[in-house]
């Protein structure tokens, strides 16, 4: 029995189980003086009554439409009232009955507004050249229905055309159409033609545009971004990419959707990373002159097999997602470093699910692996634990059954659900029917208790990690802890064996003392070990949260510095929050300096975090 709530996704406004959207062709221009893209998008729709269903219901939030037609003749269309957070319904009448599987292509004009959620405009001075604008979109989870009615619902996979023209060059979630490619039109704009051959859902159509330059990362794969930047980008993922393309395929089986290419955004970009097919997107704060934060690729790449041709059915069953990839990242992460990166990878990880854990309270909804989401936007319950306790579940039915068969689930798992979406349940029956004529691995399947496992909320039982790469951190730490009062002198030898990951590990232990550093001793190791002045991201953010939390008013400065540099929610959210405790007012004046440089979702949430309005 798979769906036990009807209809399986309650955040969409759309009546997806009539219609299926089986193909989008969406025709913008890009108007960066007016930060919008204006024009039609015809999408074919599927019925899937015999006639019964005379109206389409389509996710809306904030588009301005101008109109409705079907073969060219216009339809009667309204907005339906709002339906907070999930925008209004787009209600399109049919003026005939349409059979079962007939299919019908029903095309929209319209604009984007200014309040659409899912684009971020640049000015020229906001780009790291400073020359052109740019722009760029976030769609998941449910802001693709800022850029076009759609069912926007991850559920419905269709496959996509893009024709876009701009001034500038152009990136989207499709190869390229090379003959027709970059036709220039008399109008200054060019025309940029992509197709997406492979269905995939609202939430990963992606679109960019701006002064973007390419250079080869691997025998299938660019990196895209600045001209100014693109040797240190290329530098950066040249060394690995193909490594984790090979190695994944390994494990699941070939790459299915021709190029892997990677994208470096403006450094508003609110996310790590983010799997758009074909172009991965990610935060120039990866690129850290050391190659250490690259895990995020070895993350996005996996997602082109969990997420992008498996796909979880709502968000409320993220983890298929999102703990599989993570999954699936720490196994690229051991064919290419050692088993021992994995479990250090997973370690890392622990810490991130127990921070969560505490963030919400250990009780909380959204601290379940299968969460309730009725009436919830899905941006907030986002956080790391449908990363790692998925990621813990899937390495808890790995040494349940054993690795060696383990490995032989996993390619099976990915065909049977190649190019669908699925639930909980449904990745249940499938494992449990793998395993039917095992009797060992099915006796342990059948007697795990799985309704724990989905609906328990707070931390999951903690595996034995291998610990041999952080042992040396945590001794480290310890002698820290002794301090003062120990005859410990911090030298800049005690960390120069050490990766830029264990030094985060180190800091992050340092964060979980229950007595505080002293402003002072947290001074020093900042100078000892040259922490405030790395130029890995990740360990300045971490040294400047030592610091917060010591009470070192040194670091209020960098700190505010920092946030005016990076608009990665995984640094800004959690900065403001220690900032403000230090010193609310500084907090409040920098947000209120940065706020037009944050990415919409970005600035919302941490409106919420500082000023309240939290439904979460
Ligand atoms: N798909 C996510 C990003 C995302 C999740 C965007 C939910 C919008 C809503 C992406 O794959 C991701 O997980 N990014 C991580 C990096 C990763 C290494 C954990 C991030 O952004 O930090
Ligand atoms: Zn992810």
């Amino acid at each position: 029995m798979a769906n036990v709530n009807f209809p399986r996704d309650p955040n969409t406004l759309s009546n997806y189980h009539n219609w299926r959207c089986t193909h989008i062709t969406a025709n913008f221009d890009v108007l960066f003086h007016e930060k919008k893209l204006v024009g039609s998008v015809t999408q074919t729709f599927r019925s899937a009554t015999n006639g019964e269903s005379q109206e389409i219901l389509l996710d809306s939030n904030h588009v301005d439409i101008r109109s409705v037609n079907l073969n060219g003749r216009p339809l009667y269309w309204e907005l339906l009232p709002p339906s907070e957070p999930y925008g209004r319904a787009l209600k399109i009448k049919l003026d005939r009955c349409v059979k079962e599987n007939e299919t019908i292509d029903i095309e929209i004009t319209l604009q984007t507004t200014e309040k659409c959620t899912a684009l971020q405009w640049l000015t020229p001075a906001q780009t790291s050249n400073k020359r052109h604008p740019y722009m760029f979109s976030q769609c998941q989870a449910i802001h693709a229905r800022s850029i076009f009615p759609c069912q926007d619902t991850p559920d419905v996979k269709s496959t996509i055309d893009f024709n876009i023209s701009s001034p500038l060059p152009v990136i989207a979630s499709g190869l390229p159409v090379r003959n027709s490619l970059e036709t220039p039109l008399p109008s200054a704009m060019t025309l940029y033609r992509f197709h997406q051959r492979v269905p995939i859902p609202s939430y990963l159509f992606a679109l960019a545009s701006g002064d973007i330059t390419e250079a080869v990362i691997g025998p299938r794969s660019v990196v895209a971004t600045s001209p100014d930047k693109l040797g240190e980008c290329q530098w950066e993922l040249e060394a690995d990419t193909e490594k984790f393309i090979e190695a994944i395929e390994e494990i699941v089986y070939p790459y299915a959707w021709g190029k892997y290419n990677v994208l470096i955004l403006p450094p508003s970009f609110p996310y790590g990373g983010m799997e758009n097919p074909i172009f991965t997107f990610a935060t120039p704060s990866i690129i850290s002159k050391d190659r250490e934060n690259i895990d995020v690729i070895a993350h996005e790449l996996a997602h082109s097999w969990s997420g992008n041709l498996v796909t979880n059915a709502s968000w409320e069953h993220f983890w298929l997602n999102e703990g599989w990839t993570t999954y699936l990242e720490r196994r690229i992460l051991a064919a290419v470093h050692g088993e021992s990166y994995r479990h250090f990878s997973a370690l890392i990880g622990w810490k991130a699910l127990t921070d969560s854990v505490e963030h919400f309270g250990h009780d909380h909804e959204f601290t379940k692996l299968v969460t309730d989401l009725k009436g919830k936007d899905p941006d907030d319950a986002f956080s790391s634990i449908p990363y790692e306790k998925g990621f813990n579940f899937l390495f808890h039915l790995e040494n349940l059954v054993g690795k060696h068969k383990f490995d032989q689930f996993i390619p099976h798992y990915f065909t049977q659900f190649k190019e669908k979406s699925l639930d909980s349940y449904e990745f249940k029956a499938t494992i449990l029917e793998f395993f039917q004529s095992d009797m060992e691995a099915s006796k342990l399947l059948n007697e795990l208790d799985w309704d724990r496992w989905f609906y328990a909320p707070g931390l999951p039982p903690k595996p034995d990690f291998d610990t041999s790469l952080v042992d040396v951190v945590y001794s480290l730490s310890r002698k820290w802890k002794a301090m003062p009062g120990s005859p410990f002198k911090p030298d800049s030898s005690d960390i120069k064996d050490l990766t830029a990951n264990q030094i985060i590990v180190f800091l992050e232990q340092v964060l979980l003392f229950e007595e505080p550093l002293t402003p002072e001793l947290s001074r020093l190791m900042g100078e000892v070990y040259g922490l405030a002045r790395s130029e890995n991201i990740e360990v300045a953010n971490l040294y400047f949260q030592v610091g917060l939390k010591a009470g070192d008013n040194g670091v209020i400065e960098p700190t505010t510095q920092l946030l005016g540099r990076i608009g990665r929610m995984k640094f800004v959210r959690p900065l403001y929050r220690s900032l403000q405790k230090v010193n609310r007012p500084v907090a409040v004046e920098t947000f209120e300096q940065n706020k037009a440089f944050y990415h919409p979702i970005c600035r919302a949430m941490v409106e919420k975090d500082l000023f309240g309005k939290k439904d979460a």
